[in-house]
């Protein structure tokens, strides 16, 4: 890393995407002046001079503990010493315990996971368990919904650019509308399972009305479909909630996360079932969906840190207050800037900012880097950028990421005007 001057390292980085990696995000990320990320701790992360960024972008979600979190990291040193990976023929006592801790925290009678490595795997393995558990091919999910990019995660999501390349996808698949239970009872008829984010992430942040997964619950009960909550960016505090179904008191059959899951050490990712569920689908068939890198002894014990953290230090309760302030103080910018800015919304610190025109984002969110805060677009809807900092973050440090993106909003208006 050390290798060569400064200017070495942004050169090298370019070129290897370029050549090796991606040429045209290579020339995108150049030319919006992207650095080269070094080193990372807490809610911060230095480039290749030195200078320091708020991590308001958050590996879209993934450090809810911050970068290296020091309980994550002796956790996994500590393993790494013993046992990094799994020989798989014997017992793996973390995994084991990764998994009880799981089952502790989550909500009701969640009990028996399955432990992968990313949040696409989480999907696919919520989508065979439920097809397998109800004997029907049928599965549901909304528009404007994002699961992944392995192909049963991309033919539920919905955004039909990521889609189109790659046709046929999974048969058998419906979506409704986000945040309206009116069309569940018809479209759930004979379906395996409803699969649906708490609060749709890449779809722009969209926080649905109160009591909508209440009425998921009981449309998927009177289909005899399972009910399947994406938490893979809501869950594990984001939202001001342990996991963003307990809003609407709501207990899923399964639940799927990745992302926040090992602390932001190690990637792991995850679903949790009922056992009724689980024992309907591989009770009699237990090897018919395994991994050979999942519940891995190194992604466990990060896991089992980064939970006991999220607990010990309460930083739900942080996420809350600080998702209240961040979200006040947007909606403050939106007001003063009503011709960039249509709303701000959110639910803890997932918090998103819609603009009037996708066309503003494109200088908000460099000029921010330029003042030393990260942010970024949401995936499925580029009208949106979204902001999730670190749960860890303090009253300070929200204040100084406001001010950055209000300077940025107010550059964007006099260089752009009206789009
Ligand atoms: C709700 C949701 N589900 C699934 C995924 C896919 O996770 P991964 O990128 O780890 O495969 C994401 C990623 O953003 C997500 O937000």
């Amino acid at each position: 890393m050390t290798r060569g001057t400064v200017e070495d390292l942004a050169a090298e980085a370019f070129e290897n995407y370029k050549n090796f990696i991606n040429p045209p995000l290579a020339r995108v990320m150049k030319l919006s002046g992207s650095p080269v990320e070094v080193r990372a701790s807490g809610t911060t992360i230095w480039d290749q001079n030195g200078k320091a960024y708020l991590d308001f972008a958050g590996g879209y979600g993934v450090f809810t503990l911050g970068h290296s979190h020091p309980r994550v990291l002796a956790a996994v040193r500590e393993q790494m010493e013993r046992m990094s990976l799994s020989g798989k023929t014997m017992f793996n006592v973390v995994l084991g315990r990764a998994a009880k801790r799981l089952a502790e925290i989550a909500p009701g009678d969640l009990q028996l996971s399955f432990w992968c490595n990313s949040g696409t795997e989480a999907l696919e393995g919520a989508i065979k368990l439920a097809r397998a558990a109800t004997g029907r091919g049928k599965i549901v999910a909304t528009h404007g919904a994002y699961h992944g990019k392995t192909l049963g995660a991309l033919s539920i999501s919905g955004r039909e650019a990521f889609q189109e390349p790659f046709r046929p996808l999974l048969a058998d698949v419906a979506h409704v509308p986000f945040a309206d239970a009116s069309e569940l009872d018809g479209a759930l008829h004979d379906a395996a399972a409803f699969v649906v984010e708490p609060v749709q992430g890449e779809g722009g942040v969209n926080v649905p009305p109160a009591g909508y997964l209440r009425a998921v619950r009981a449309a998927c009960d009177r289909a005899g479909a399972l009910f399947i909550a994406d938490e893979v960016q809501t869950g594990l505090g984001r939202c001001g909630y342990r996991f963003a179904c307990e809003r609407d008191g709501v207990v899923p059959d399964v639940m799927t996360l990745a992302k926040g899951l090992s602390g932001g050490v190690i990637p792991v990712g995850a679903y949790i079932a009922r056992p009724d569920v689980w024992n309907r689908a591989y009770a009699k068939a237990p090897l018919v969906h395994t991994s050979t890198f999942g519940g891995s002894e190194i992604a466990c014990a990060a896991a089992l840190a980064a939970m006991d953290v999220l607990i010990e230090d309460d930083l739900v309760a942080n996420a809350r207050a600080r998702g209240e302030q961040l979200l006040d103080g947007c909606r403050t910018i939106a007001l003063e800037y009503p011709q960039v800015i249509r709303e701000a919304r959110g639910l803890g610190l997932l918090v998103g900012v819609e603009l009037t025109s996708e066309g503003y984002g494109g200088w908000i969110i460099p000029e921010m880097l330029k003042a030393g805060v990260t942010a970024a677009w949401t995936l499925n809807q580029q009208r949106v950028i979204r902001l999730e900092p670190p749960l860890i973050v303090s009253e300070s440090e929200v204040d100084i990421a406001l001010g950055a993106f209000s300077a940025g909003v107010a550059a964007a208006a006099e260089k752009l005007g009206h789009l």
